[in-house]
C-alpha cells in the first residue's frame, strides 16, 4: 500500500513533526516548507546513504562541497544566462499564470513534421489554460529562473556589476573545479564527483507540497569519460544502478517508470535524458497523468568543460570564452592525448525522494479493537528513529531509570528515544507512524530478569531479549 494521496502526506507530516509550512507565524510563504525534527533526520539519512553508496562504497568519486553563490560569469558561460527561462503566458478568462511548455497542444502532436510557432498556436486556439481550460491565452514570454542577489554592502538594487545569482544546479561548482579535484586527487579519467546541496529556481508553478519549490536540494554526481566512450549506453548504466539505489532505500519498483526526455525538450546542454519517474500522482485515472520527475539521467556531453575553458577558439581563431583563466582540459598519458571529458550526470532531488519515501512507506493496518493505525514502513536506514524505549509504568522509579539507562546505552550506536507521555498502546501507535522499526518496553520483569520486549513496527510482534544483547541485536536487524 502507498498514500493514496500527497495531501494524506501532508497532514501526517505536520502532525508529526516532519514538514511544517514555512513562515506560518506570518501567514506562510507560498511553497516553502520547513524541515521539522524527523524531517531533517530522514533527509539526513538520504544524503548520507547516497553519499556512502557513491562516495565510500565506490573507487572512482569523490565529493566536493562548492559555493552557492559563484562568479556571475560562470552562469554566462554554462548558458544558465541566455537560456535557462521557462515560456510563460497567462489566461484571459481565469488570469492564471502558466508554463507555457507544460500546457495541452503547446507542442505540435508527436510524428508530425510542422514547423513549431509557440505563439501562432496560442493564437489558433490550440493551447488549453491548465485551469479553466480556455484557449484565450496571451502569448508567451521568456522568464529566467534564476533567482538574483545583489553582492557588497554598498551596492545599489540595480548596479549590474554587483549582481549575482544563487544557484539553479549544484552541477556548476562541480565543471569549475574539475582540474583542481583531477590534478590534487591524481585521478584518471573515467571518474566522477558528487555534491549534495541547496540550488534556487524561480519557479513559475511551485507546488504539490515538495515535490517544485523555490529552495530545494539536489545530488548531483558529474561522471566524466572520455570523448569516444558509449555515453548512450552509460546512461543506461546509470539509469539501472539508480533505480536498484531507490529500491534499496524502500522503493516499490511498480511506482517507479523511466522517460525518456524527446529530443525537443531537452535541456541546452544535453544530447540525451532518461528521467525516473516516480507515481506522486496515484490518485489520478489516467496512468499518464500520475508520474513526476524523480531525478534525471544526462548525456551533458563536454559541453560544460568546454565552455570554461580558456582555449577553444571559433572558425576565425577568436576565444570563445575570452574570461576565462584556466583550459579544462585533460591530457590522457595512456595514449598522449588532450581532450575534454565527456559527462554523464545523474541528478536527484533530495526533497523528491523524501517524497516518494514518505508515500511508498505509508500503511494502514486495523488492530484488534478495530481502529485503524497508520504505519509508516520506512526501511530502517532512513528511518528518521531506530528504536524508541518506552517504561510500561512511569509512575515506578526503577522502571524508568532503567529505560532511560538503556536509551542512553543505545544513543551512540543509533538514534534512540525515550518516551512515557502516554499509555504503551498510545506509545505504540506514535511510533509507529513515524516509521520507528523497534519499541523498546521496560516492565516489572525487566528488573528481575534484565530482559526487555522488543516490538517489530512491521509484524507487530514482540520478542524477550536480554538488555545486554540488545544493541548487538538491533544493529544487525537495522542492517539495510
Ligand atoms: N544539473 C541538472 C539538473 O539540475 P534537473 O532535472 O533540472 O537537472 C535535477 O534537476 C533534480 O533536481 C530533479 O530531478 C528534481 O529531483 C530536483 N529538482 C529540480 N527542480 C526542483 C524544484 N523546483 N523543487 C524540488 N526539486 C527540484
Amino acid at each position: 500500500m502507498t498514500a493514496p494521496n500527497i495531501d494524506t502526506i501532508v497532514s501526517l507530516a505536520k502532525r508529526r513533526g516532519f514538514v511544517f509550512p514555512s513562515s506560518e507565524v506570518y501567514g506562510g510563504l507560498g511553497s516553502a516548507w520547513d524541515y521539522g525534527p524527523l524531517g531533517v533526520e530522514l533527509c539526513n539519512n538520504v544524503k548520507q546513504s547516497w553519499w556512502r553508496w557513491l562516495v565510500y562504497e565506490r573507487d572512482d568519486i569523490e565529493g566536493v562541497d562548492s559555493s552557492i553563490i559563484l562568479n556571475r560569469t560562470v552562469w554566462k558561460y554554462s548558458g544558465h544566462e541566455g537560456t535557462f527561462h521557462d515560456p510563460l503566458v497567462d489566461c484571459r478568462e481565469c488570469k492564471n499564470r502558466m508554463r507555457a511548455d507544460k500546457l495541452e497542444g503547446y507542442f505540435p502532436p508527436e510524428g508530425k513534421e510542422v514547423a513549431f510557432d509557440a505563439n501562432a498556436r496560442l493564437r489558433a486556439g490550440l493551447v488549453k489554460c491548465s485551469e479553466c481550460g480556455s484557449t484565450n491565452l496571451t502569448d508567451e514570454r521568456f522568464f529566467n529562473q534564476m533567482l538574483r542577489t545583489t553582492l557588497g554592502a554598498a551596492s545599489a538594487e540595480d548596479d549590474p556589476t554587483a549582481l549575482a545569482y544563487l544557484r539553479p544546479e549544484t552541477a556548476q561548482g562541480i565543471f569549475i573545479n574539475f582540474l583542481n579535484i583531477q590534478t590534487t586527487m591524481r585521478r584518471k579519467i573515467p571518474f566522477g564527483i558528487a555534491q549534495v546541496g541547496k540550488s534556487f529556481r524561480n519557479e513559475i508553478t511551485p507546488g504539490n507540497f515538495i515535490l517544485r519549490t523555490r529552495e530545494f536540494e539536489q545530488m548531483e554526481m558529474e561522471y566524466f569519460v572520455r570523448p569516444d566512450a558509449e555515453h548512450f549506453k552509460l546512461v543506461d548504466e546509470w539509469v539501472e544502478q539508480y533505480m536498484e539505489w531507490f529500491v534499496s532505500l524502500g522503493i516499490d519498483r511498480n511506482n517507479l517508470h523511466l522517460h525518456e526526455v524527446p529530443e525537443k525538450e531537452l535541456a541546452h546542454y544535453s544530447k540525451r535524458t532518461v528521467d525516473i519517474m516516480y507515481r506522486y500522482f496515484p490518485e489520478r485515472d489516467e496512468e499518464e497523468r500520475q508520474w513526476e520527475e524523480l531525478m534525471g539521467i544526462a548525456y551533458r556531453t563536454d559541453f560544460d568543460l568546454r565552455s570554461h575553458s580558456s582555449k577553444p577558439a571559433d572558425e576565425e581563431g577568436k576565444r570563445i570564452n575570452p574570461d576565462s583563466t584556466e583550459d579544462l582540459s585533460y591530457f590522457d598519458e595512456a595514449d598522449k592525448q588532450r581532450f575534454y571529458p565527456h559527462v554523464i550526470e545523474p541528478a536527484a532531488g533530495v526533497n523528491r525522494t523524501v517524497l516518494a519515501l514518505l508515500m511508498d512507506a505509508y500503511s494502514e493496518r486495523t488492530n484488534d479493537k478495530g481502529e485503524t493505525r497508520v504505519i509508516l514502513k520506512l526501511s530502517p536506514q532512513v528511518a528518521p528513529i531506530k528504536a524508541a524505549v518506552l517504561p510500561l509504568a512511569k509512575n515506578k522509579p526503577e522502571i524508568v531509570g532503567m529505560a532511560k539507562a538503556i536509551k542512553r546505552s543505545l544513543q551512540p550506536v543509533l538514534r534512540a528515544v525515550y518516551d512515557d507521555t502516554g499509555g504503551i498502546g498510545k506509545l505504540y501507535a506514535r511510533q509507529d507512524e513515524i516509521g520507528t522499526p523497534f519499541c523498546i518496553t521496560v516492565d516489572h520483569q525487566s528488573l528481575e530478569d534484565e530482559a526487555v520486549t522488543v516490538r517489530d513496527r512491521d509484524t507487530w510482534e514482540q520478542e524477550r531479549i536480554k538488555v545486554v544483547d540488545l544493541a548487538e541485536n538491533l544493529q544487525k536487524r537495522l542492517k539495510p
